[in-house]
């Protein structure tokens, strides 16, 4: 096959990408390992930006967000016997949506088929050629065994933490920076209407916990827990009973409804940047070049501001031969990449107990100056409820 961008991975970032570069007249062909309806059914992020959604809107891909989605002004944080609302709209002029990555990639998939666009679900071996030259080629086997070759312009890897794109950039001219969490979130998804109005970040000094939800009738709930942590151990009485402990349940009479379990899994939280996101005609975009622990809600949201800046810069090399917004690519997404991994990592660090005693002393000390201050309020509703991208 010959396209415009041959796009590795058909999570958000390689369907949206798909789905931008088509808007500029660049055809792509995605080539995914897995399933579509594995893909489809991966419980992750629950929370969009306001210049995300802003972005869908303006590619047409609005409607189900504003069916769906739930538009939230902040966030209320708390530690025992105290909890604060930050009002995001008030202290940052923006707000948040509640919208489950699902939910979003049900919308990608519904705009990919209907535009009769090219992507292969079910591949294996998908392996990046030439990427140095002007003529870059992608091999992999579709699901029936079947190898195939696409040659493009340019590649995008928008294959995740642990697809082949991040490994195909020379290991000399490439910069990592990690930190590993010595914690983890045991997340689960409840058929239950959630017991609050907006997401609720708890500090408690057994560990923090976090109330979110998907719709109406259906929430998603944290608790830190330690790494290496068996699901088998926590039993759904005692994680209703831990989530009820340190999300105050009792306090000012506040209740927590349990409900049916539906999904229970142990996430493990890091920090990750690959630097530079470009080498030749490879691309990284979203995952694929950078992580972030969860606590500030920014995973998804980068992945959607990298293929905002991915997009044109491609379009104008592929129609063009213009390489200047290619050029500047991984220089201009990672100034939000990086204010991101900051303000993920200040959010987890401040609301995770880590053993230290110190360290929770200044956590509350943070916790009481960012609810009191109007200036410390800003500093977070700012960075959570997302900077413009390009920022
Ligand atoms: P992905 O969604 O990972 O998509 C990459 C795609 O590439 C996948 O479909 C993968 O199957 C495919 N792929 C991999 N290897 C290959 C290959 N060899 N060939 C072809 N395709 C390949 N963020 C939040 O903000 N809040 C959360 O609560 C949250 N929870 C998360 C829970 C988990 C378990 C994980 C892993 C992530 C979570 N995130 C969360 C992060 C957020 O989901 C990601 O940042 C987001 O999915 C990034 O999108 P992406 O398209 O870059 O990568
Ligand atoms: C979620 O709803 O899954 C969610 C929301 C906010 C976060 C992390 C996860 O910070």
């Amino acid at each position: 096959m010959r396209t415009d961008v041959a796009i590795i991975g058909a999570g958000p970032a390689g369907l949206l990408l798909a789905h931008l570069l088509a808007a500029d007249g660049i055809a792509s062909v995605v080539v995914e390992t897995r399933t579509k309806e594995y893909v489809a059914a991966r419980i992750r992020a629950g929370i969009l930006e306001s210049a995300s959604v802003d972005l869908l809107r303006a590619a047409g891909l609005g409607a189900g967000v504003d069916a769906g989605g739930d538009q939230h002004r902040g966030i209320y944080l708390q530690w025992p016997s105290q909890r604060h609302h930050l009002d995001f709209v008030d202290l940052a002029g923006r707000s948040v949506w509640v919208y489950g990555q699902t939910q979003l990639q049900a919308d990608l998939v519904a705009a990919s088929e209907a535009a009769g666009r090219a992507v292969y679900y079910g591949t294996s071996g998908t392996a990046l050629h030439d990427l140095d030259t002007g003529h870059p080629f992608v091999t992999f086997a579709d699901s029936a065994g079947t190898p195939q070759r696409v040659d493009a312009a340019a590649v995008a890897g928008c294959d995740g933490s642990f697809g082949p794109s991040r490994s195909a950039l020379p290991a000399d001219q490439t910069s990592t920076w990690e930190r590993v969490y010595p914690y983890s979130w045991l997340g689960i998804l409840a058929d239950v209407a959630p017991s609050t109005d907006e997401l609720i970040y708890a500090w408690h000094p057994d560990g923090f916990a976090m109330h979110s939800m998907r719709s109406a009738t259906v929430s998603r709930l944290y608790l830190q827990v330690p790494n290496g942590t068996d699901t088998a151990d926590w039993p759904d009485d005692r994680i209703w009973a831990a989530l009820a402990a340190r999300l105050g349940h009792g306090q000012d009479g506040w209740t927590l409804t349990p409900g049916p379990v539906t999904d229970k899994s142990v996430l493990p939280m890091r920090s990750f940047v690959q630097s530079p996101m470009r080498h030749g005609r490879l691309f990284l975009a979203g995952d694929a070049a950078h992580t972030v622990p969860p606590t500030g809600a920014k995973g998804l949201n980068l992945a959607i501001a990298d293929v905002a800046l991915l997009a044109p810069a491609l379009g104008r090399l592929v129609r063009k031969n213009d390489a200047a917004l290619a050029d500047a690519y991984s220089d201009t997404a990672l100034r939000r990449v990086w204010r991101c991994e900051h303000f993920s990592w200040w959010m987890t660090t401040m609301l995770h107990i880590s053993g230290d005693p110190f360290d929770a002393q200044l956590q509350l000390s943070q916790l009481r100056w960012v609810t009191s201050s109007t200036a410390g309020a800003a500093g977070l509703a700012e960075n959570y409820a997302g900077l413009p991208i390009g920022f």
